[in-house]
């Protein structure tokens, strides 16, 4: 199968890159960065890399969209420390270009896997502040169904949510595209992946780890978290 896969040098990316190359895929790995994470395979045959902002209008993104069979869509600014500092930017990567990537998708009749977050499923009901519930332990109250959940987010004043709500959005428009096009997709929500290669102890781009980073960083180098 041939796949283009967007966002392919960031952590899950360069991992699925990875493991799709070794199943004999051929890949068009796109991302603004090629660096240690890429490394070990960035020599192989069946790789086309492409070091590229998606954001680019002169970027053919429709001439790659239309010569593979799937579409991986990675790309996010997914790292919370800019939810609060650029929240425009975040909503303009992460709803608006993936919302190009995905009608690209559409046009051109190809399948999309589109990355999007576990932070869709937003608050669980037991954590909402004087709420009644009937039987406050009932695990129903506590855990979160991939088709049955509330997905309910917090206030628009705290706005880290617009990276939730960006994604929520986006899930929504494909679930729609699906409805009246017969758009075929499949959306992922990752519960915070961890493993080799994740960002900020070794990036030298970002410089904002996520969470579990800090963590490490903590217990590594005897930082505050
Ligand atoms: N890692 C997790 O546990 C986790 C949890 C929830 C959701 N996700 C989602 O999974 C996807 C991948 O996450 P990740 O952890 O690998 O993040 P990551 O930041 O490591 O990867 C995203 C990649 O997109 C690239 N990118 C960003 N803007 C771009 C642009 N304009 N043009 C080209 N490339 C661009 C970045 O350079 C980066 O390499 C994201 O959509 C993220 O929201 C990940």
């Amino acid at each position: 199968m041939k796949v283009l896969a967007l966002g392919a040098g960031g952590f899950i990316g360069s991992h699925l890159t990875k493991r799709l190359l070794d199943e004999g895929h051929e890949v068009i790995a796109v991302d603004l960065y090629k660096d240690y994470k890429v490394k070990k395979f960035a020599d192989h045959p069946n790789l086309t890399f492409l070091v590229q902002d998606i954001r680019d209008r002169n970027w053919p993104m429709d001439d790659y969209v239309k010569q593979v069979d799937l579409v991986i869509d990675l790309i996010a600014y997914a790292n919370p420390g800019l939810y609060i500092k650029i929240p425009l930017e975040v909503f303009h990567l992460n709803f608006i270009e993936n919302l190009r990537i995905a009608e690209s998708c559409v046009e051109h009749g190809k399948r999309l896997i589109q990355y999007s977050t576990c932070e869709v499923y937003g608050r669980t009901a037991a954590s909402i502040d004087g709420i009644d519930l009937a039987d406050p332990a009932d695990p129903k109250y506590a855990t979160f169904s991939e088709d049955k959940s509330e997905l309910i987010l917090g206030p628009v004043a705290k706005h880290r949510w617009i990276y939730a709500c960006a994604k929520q959005l986006l899930e929504r428009v494909l679930h729609a595209y699906g409805l009246e096009k017969g758009f075929s997709y499949t959306i992922i929500r990752p519960f915070n992946f961890i493993g080799p290669n994740i960002d900020f102890l070794l990036d030298e781009h970002e410089g904002i780890p996520r969470v579990f980073s800090f963590f490490m960083d903590a217990l590594m180098n005897g930082t505050k978290m």
